[in-house]
């Protein structure tokens, strides 16, 4: 197999990491482009099957499968200025790119195009992602492909296109807002007593055990809350007061903001 990921930026460099990590996958090459490509050289240096280049064209006809990870502004004329070197028999495509839909692509490359749109999350570098993809009909035999691509990445999982913009969220900017509480919690075990690289080592260690619970034992958050909070205890008394201050009201208005906001990027774009 040989991928071309055209835009290798934050998310495309995820990619390549996660796919030149991944022992099952068989990648006879791997082509990065981006117009400036020094940043990537020590990816090609590091990797005998990995090519780093500006020329998109090259890397398209010398590939099976093409992975689109540029801005969303930056697609239309990317696209179109790469319609001569796509074709349908040789191009299964997979688009990465926020708000933009498997039609945004048929209509310029023609609907015979097998096409998966996919929304992973920068923990695809360390294969942690969670990835939600959808393709058209003519992708329905590349999907299983699609996926061995991203399942590399970490988990994936196959959803309606008219739930993506909210995967977008969930997924894709959950990474900050992940992030945020466990800076927060971080914060406040300083300000308990600990120095930073403990504070953060406990808070990073304890919302992995939290997120394990649920993984490996499949209970509901609920009743693993139960398990922690005594009758007049202080898991309780916190707890309380952290919902009296909004905690799951904020998150829930941030997640509904940020999918809202992604309209207004569609509209303006
Ligand atoms: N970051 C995330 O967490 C995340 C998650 C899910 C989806 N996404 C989506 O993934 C896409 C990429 O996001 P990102 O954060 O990786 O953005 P980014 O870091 O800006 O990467 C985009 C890359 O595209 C390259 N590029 C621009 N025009 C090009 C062209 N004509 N030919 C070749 N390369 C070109 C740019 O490099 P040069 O300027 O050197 O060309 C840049 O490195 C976006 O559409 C975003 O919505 C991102």
């Amino acid at each position: 197999m040989k991928i071309a990921i055209i835009g290798t930026g934050n998310l495309g460099l995820a990619i390549a990491k996660g796919i030149v990590a991944a022992d099952n996958l068989k990648v006879e090459r791997l082509y990065l482009t981006k117009r400036n490509t020094a940043a990537l050289a020590y990816m090609a240096e590091a990797h005998s099957n990995v090519t780093v280049t500006s020329d998109n064209q090259a890397a398209i006809l010398a590939s099976d499968v093409v992975i689109f990870a540029v801005q969303p502004g930056q697609l239309s004329a990317l696209l179109a200025s790469l319609t001569p070197s796509l074709n349908a028999e040789q191009h299964t495509i997979i688009s990465t790119i926020t708000g933009k839909k498997i039609v945004d692509f048929e209509n310029t490359l023609g609907s015979e195009f097998a096409i998966v749109r996919s929304m992973p999350n920068t923990a695809a570098a360390v294969g942690q992602s969670m990835t939600c993809m959808s393709g058209n009909d003519k992708a329905e035999s590349k999907l299983s492909l699609a996926k061995e691509i991203l399942a590399t990445l970490g988990e994936v999982m196959i959803i309606e296109e008219s739930l993506m913009q909210a995967a977008t969220v969930v997924c894709a900017s959950g990474i900050a807002f992940w992030m945020r509480l466990i800076r927060a919690t971080t914060q406040g075990a300083i300000q308990l007593g600990f120095d930073a690289p403990e504070a953060q080592h406990m808070a990073v260690q304890t919302c992995l055990g939290a997120a394990s619970l649920l993984q490996n034992g499949g209970a509901h958050p609920e009743s693993e809350i139960d398990r922690v909070t005594t009758p007049k205890g202080c898991t309780i008394e916190g707890l309380n007061e952290m919902e009296h201050q909004g905690l799951s009201s904020a998150l829930i208005k941030g997640l509904v903001t940020s999918f809202n906001k992604i309209d207004d990027i569609k509209k303006s774009s």
